[in-house]
């Protein structure tokens, strides 16, 4: 596995914007969205392309066109906070969708929901934004290696030291965040955290 910590002060800014306990699900929302632009940046930089001829009001020229399109695969629901602007960057990426819980006495992952398409030889992004105990993630990783994904990139805001260990076995694997916190509480919360990004964004907030 390879560890990216997103070094971006604007990343940073939303960070600690998103920290903040009276941050209402209207500017969350706005603040995860902001922050996926720049992480989306970082997460396609290796993507390839190929020449393409391209006709300026002036002249023709050779440009770049993207191929193969990595796939997003937003967990429910948090990665939906940051799943639009992958899909603004790569109009023609296709969307996966997974639905976990975790059994909060064990920490383990729940399966309850998947969509998925063909994903054999091809580059996936997994959007969490809380990388907790790892155990969603793992689960989610394994399942797209047994479908023969090439590779993997997944996607965070904020990590936990021991989330990021339990990824650590996977080859063909880079974890992007942008800040790597404290530890994990007794209740599996990241500390210092953000809260609940699923409730940050669609509930109460707190
Ligand atoms: N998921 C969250 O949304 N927050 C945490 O702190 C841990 C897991």
């Amino acid at each position: 596995m390879e560890m990216i910590e997103f070094e971006h002060p604007v990343a940073r800014d939303f960070v600690t914007r998103l920290r903040r306990k009276d941050a209402p699900p209207v500017r969350f929302r706005a603040y995860a969205n902001r922050l996926a632009y720049l992480l989306a940046v970082e997460a396609t930089r290796d993507l390839c392309t190929v020449p393409a001829q391209v006709d300026t009001p002036l002249e023709t020229t050779l440009g770049e066109v993207l191929i193969d399109p990595p796939v997003l695969v937003p967990i429910l629901r948090a990665g939906l906070g940051i799943l639009e602007a992958f899909q603004d960057l790569l109009p023609d990426s296709q969307v996966a969708f997974i639905g976990m819980s975790r059994n909060e006495t064990t920490a383990e992952p729940i399966w309850h929901y998947s969509s998925i398409p063909d994903v054999a030889g091809k580059k996936v992004i997994i959007l969490d934004p809380m990388l907790a105990t790892g155990g969603t993630a793992a689960a989610v990783i394994e399942y797209l290696f047994e479908k023969k994904a090439s590779e993997i990139i997944l996607v965070s805001v904020v990590a936990s030291p021991e989330g990021i260990a339990r990824l650590g076995k996977y080859e063909n694997l880079t974890v992007i965040t942008v800040c790597v916190d404290r530890e994990l509480d007794s209740n599996w919360f990241i500390r210092p955290g953000l809260g609940d990004f699923g409730d940050r964004l669609y509930s109460d907030g707190i």
